[in-house]
């Protein structure tokens, strides 16, 4: 059977994540939210792809890569959400499912945060459901994708 991979992707400061604002975005770490997504995956049968990048660019070529890499994508584009044409344009030119979360609810908070440029290319978006989101991404590509 041939392997079939979901790319995670995590745009700028998610790294930081564990000690950014713990208040706004938790004390779970990147790492932990990898290795969770990874878990969560396997047990759907599909391997994961983790990337993190602080630069728009790079996230464009990772989703590149993915169209003939991966079957699903899972993105938080954390502040590139609010005003990335690029990576919205790049999901939308790869045609694969996406799961967009974000790990605070941005609709609470302030107002640039309401608007988000791939919630528009997104089969799926969940806010403010903190890690769990990630859990939630993976159960929904999994869905449907199917077997
Ligand atoms: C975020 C929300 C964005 O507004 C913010 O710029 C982030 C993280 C979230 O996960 O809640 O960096 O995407």
């Amino acid at each position: 059977m041939t392997e079939r991979r979901l790319l995670l992707l995590n745009g700028p400061n998610l790294n930081l994540l564990g000690t950014r604002q713990p208040e706004v975005y938790g004390s779970t770490t990147l790492a932990e939210i990898e290795a969770k997504v990874a878990e969560v995956a396997k047990d759907a049968g599909l391997q994961v792809r983790a990337v993190q990048s602080n630069h728009e660019g790079v996230l464009v070529d990772a989703i590149h890569a993915a169209r003939t890499e991966c079957v699903g994508i899972i993105i938080n584009p954390a502040a590139y959400s609010h005003t990335s044409v690029a990576i919205a344009d790049a999901l939308r030119s790869v045609g694969l499912p996406v799961a967009e979360v974000h790990l605070s609810n941005i609709h609470a908070r302030e107002e640039f945060r309401h608007h988000s440029y791939v919630s528009a290319v997104a089969d799926m978006v969940v806010a403010g459901a903190g890690p769990l989101g990630y859990e939630m991404a993976v159960q929904f590509l999994a869905d449907r994708l199917g077997p």
